[in-house]
């Protein structure tokens, strides 16, 4: 979906406010079933992703901010705004994160990146696992290729995303209860380790790949 890997930059309006209007999932919602079940993705993208932005909408009505993109308002606005706008933006890519029949092991430029900064990509797996299991509360996980053009698994809390610190984010998880509670109740640790083995999109993250400062980074 190219609202999330395309950056707007057109002067024309109308196109940016379509960008306040809910994306369609990329997949039905029973695709992800049985990891993530129907239910969870009906709730998860109709209340919860559609509030983001229905509240972004009712937040930005009329004011200057209204004529800026999804993700300029990500990397730039503070407080609510910034809150509403950056998880419907996070939601969005999280969708995309995922496909059904995912999972596996990625190939190619990503591959070799994910080994140079990892070791390999069992190890990636291993410390994805861990940052999306152990972040303390609400937030996300993230791939993403850092300021320095360095490849890291971080995650942040809340709405954070990695766009606001410079960092180009390739894959997310989303560690929020509302994204596994109806599933796996408080278990977040099986919902993650389900997520990576069956839904990532390799194919995706490597997409986002070119997105990305060539940096100072291992490669
Ligand atoms: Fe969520």
């Amino acid at each position: 979906m190219s609202a999330v890997t395309v950056e707007r930059d057109s002067p024309e309006s109308t196109q940016k406010r379509m960008e306040f209007v809910l994306p369609p999932l990329p997949y039905t919602q029973d695709a992800l079933d049985p990891f993530v079940s129907a239910r969870t993705v009906a709730v998860h993208y109709e209340k919860h992703h559609r509030g983001y932005l229905e509240k972004l909408t009712k937040l930005i009505h009329g004011k200057p901010e209204e004529q800026k993109s999804l993700e300029q308002l990500v990397r730039t606005a503070e407080g609510e705004i910034y809150d509403n706008a950056a998880q419907a933006w996070n939601h969005a890519f999280y969708w995309n994160s995922l496909k059904p029949g995912g999972g596996g092991e990625p190939q190619g430029e990503l591959r070799a990146r994910i080994e140079d900064a990892f070791g390999s990509y069992g190890e990636l797996e291993a410390r994805l696992g861990e940052v999306a299991t152990g972040h303390f509360g609400s937030g996300w996980a993230w791939l993403e290729v850092d300021s320095g053009g360095r490849l890291r698994v971080t995650a942040t809390a809340d709405a954070g995303n990695p766009l606001r610190e410079g960092g180009t984010p390739l894959l997310a998880i989303d560690v929020w209860e509302h994204a596994y509670y109806l599933d796996y109740l408080n278990e977040r640790e099986r919902y993650v380790e389900a997520v990576i083995a069956h839904l990532l999109d390799w194919q995706f993250a490597a997409r986002n790949l070119p997105r990305a400062a060539s940096g100072t980074g291992p490669r």
